[in-house]
């Protein structure tokens, strides 16, 4: 019997020793038999780039292997395999696009890049034929980007939604837990190191958006704008602030009062005229659902396709060791010679198109009035027509609560829950008296 041949060493440079980087290099150093596949070309650290060549050499990555020039180590003929984990805009960019256009298969956590210029390092990687895989670029630790580019690949998805940041979820639960305010929560998650000491990405819904563009393009053969992700929730005096950011204490408390949990939820959806619809949006869900129900820095994503059904995937979003995790499963892929997260899909456009805002949600609106600012007289039983609401023809479905307003006092406020059209509702609360700040519309949405 012959033994199959040998083949040469994969030779990788990793770009960037930080949080996830600093775990990728420990694997290669400390148990490189779990970098053997058995079946594909050996791997081996050939380098290491970082700015800060001392701090690197203090957290113990061998000198002989650091630099602190980049390009020059994506360049060089001794690496075949290039790992990006500096993360950011540039040089990330340049550096992943001058990797592919060589022909260096490229594994990258960065959202941020993938996000923004998705089109433009596809078309790179197609014309090479360089593979470009980015498991760790959402879900952290989590595998979902190859199940649903792969086990997936012959459903016909209709959705894909969830938790896809853990930070901003961790700070969600910690205030529904013992009702902090969030701005001392968002101080402690940044001393616990789940926020930058700048959280706007996180907190304001950007790296969630980035994500849901990913996301977007493996489930439906779409590059998506990021910037066109709709991040604000609506507002009685039109929107409220971006992601997570506008949540008070006294709402989480009074959707906890109505079995709910606050939620920043990200959405991919086709509608029914064809165009694909994202959002990044604060989000009522039930407690008692698995998405009600994730709590902490964990990501859950539901995939509902046909025709498998709902497909589910939870687990560590973020955190050096988990997002090595699913870098490392890259590199060995392309150590066993497979293509890119996409390969076997249909290519994607060479140009980014803007995603059309949500449509009403399923469960209606939740509202928080706080002590002393009332609604309108006479709309707060079920069924009600809202003075000086139109309801278009049709709203009601069957079986559906009817359309209307139900007011429950709740020790933070007076909870509203509305099955209004969106525009309705903003009309409705745009209309409550006594209001000294505006009052936002939470979606609620079925499970
Ligand atoms: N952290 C997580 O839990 C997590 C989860 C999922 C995905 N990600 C993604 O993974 C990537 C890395 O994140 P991270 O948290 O590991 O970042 P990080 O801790 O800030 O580390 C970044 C590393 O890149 C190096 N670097 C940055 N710019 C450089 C440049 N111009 N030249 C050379 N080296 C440079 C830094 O070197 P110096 O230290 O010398 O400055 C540092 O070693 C990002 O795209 C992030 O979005 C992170």
């Amino acid at each position: 019997m012959s033994l199959p041949p040998s083949r040469p060493p994969l030779r990788v440079a990793v770009l960037g020793a930080g949080t996830v980087g600093r775990e990728v290099i420990r694997a290669f150093l400390e148990r490189p038999g779990s970098l053997a596949t058995g079946d594909g070309a050996p791997l081996v650290l050939a380098g290491v780039a970082v700015r800060d060549l001392r701090r690197a050499r203090a957290g113990g990555v061998p000198a002989g292997l650091l630099t602190d020039a980049p390009a020059h180590l994506v360049a060089s003929p001794d690496v075949d395999v290039v790992v990006e984990l500096m993360g950011g805009e540039e040089p990330a960019r340049t550096l992943i696009a001058a990797a592919l256009a060589a022909g260096k298969p490229v594994v990258t956590a960065n959202k941020h890049v993938l996000a923004h210029h998705g089109p433009e390092l596809e078309a790179i990687a197609r014309r090479s034929g360089a593979a470009l895989r980015f498991e760790a670029s959402v879900g952290g630790g989590t595998p979902m980007l190859s199940p649903l580019a792969t086990d997936l690949a012959a459903d016909r998805v209709r959705r894909v939604r969830g938790i896809v940041n853990g930070s901003t979820n961790f700070v969600l639960s910690e205030m529904a837990r013992d009702g902090r305010a969030y701005d001392v929560v968002v101080s402690a998650a940044k001393a616990a190191g789940y926020l930058e000491a700048d959280p706007r990405a996180d907190v304001e819904g950007q790296d969630a958006a980035n994500k849901t563009v990913i996301l977007a393009r493996l489930a439906f053969g779409q590059w998506l704008d990021p910037a066109s992700v709709t991040r604000c929730p609506l507002a009685g005096r039109g929107a409220g602030r971006p992601g997570i950011s506008g949540v008070t204490a006294a709402e989480v408390a009074a959707a906890g009062t109505l079995g709910l949990a606050l939620k920043l939820i990200a959405t991919v959806e086709r509608l029914p005229g064809g165009e694909l619809a994202a959002a990044v949006l604060p989000t009522a869900v039930a407690r008692s659902t698995p998405l009600g129900r994730a709590d902490g820095v964990v990501n859950r994503i539901e995939i509902d396709a046909e025709p498998v059904g709902r497909v589910a995937f939870e687990g560590p979003g973020a955190g050096g060791g988990a997002t090595s995790s699913a870098v490392l499963a890259d590199l060995l892929r392309i150590a066993r010679g497979e293509g890119s997260t996409w390969a076997g899909l249909p290519a994607g456009p060479r140009e980014s198109v803007a995603a059309a805002p949500p449509g009403d949600p399923a469960g209606g609106w939740l509202a928080l009035l706080p002590p002393g600012v009332e609604l309108p007289p006479g709309v707060e039983e079920p069924g009600a027509k809202p003075p000086g609401v139109e309801l278009p023809p049709g709203v009601q479905e069957p079986g559906a609560e009817p359309p209307g307003v139900r007011a429950t006092a709740t020790p933070a406020g007076t909870a509203l829950s509305i099955r209004l059209p969106g525009d309705a509702a903003r009309a409705l609360v745009a209309r409550v008296r006594g209001a000294g700040a505006d009052v936002t519309l939470y979606r609620v949405e079925e499970c």
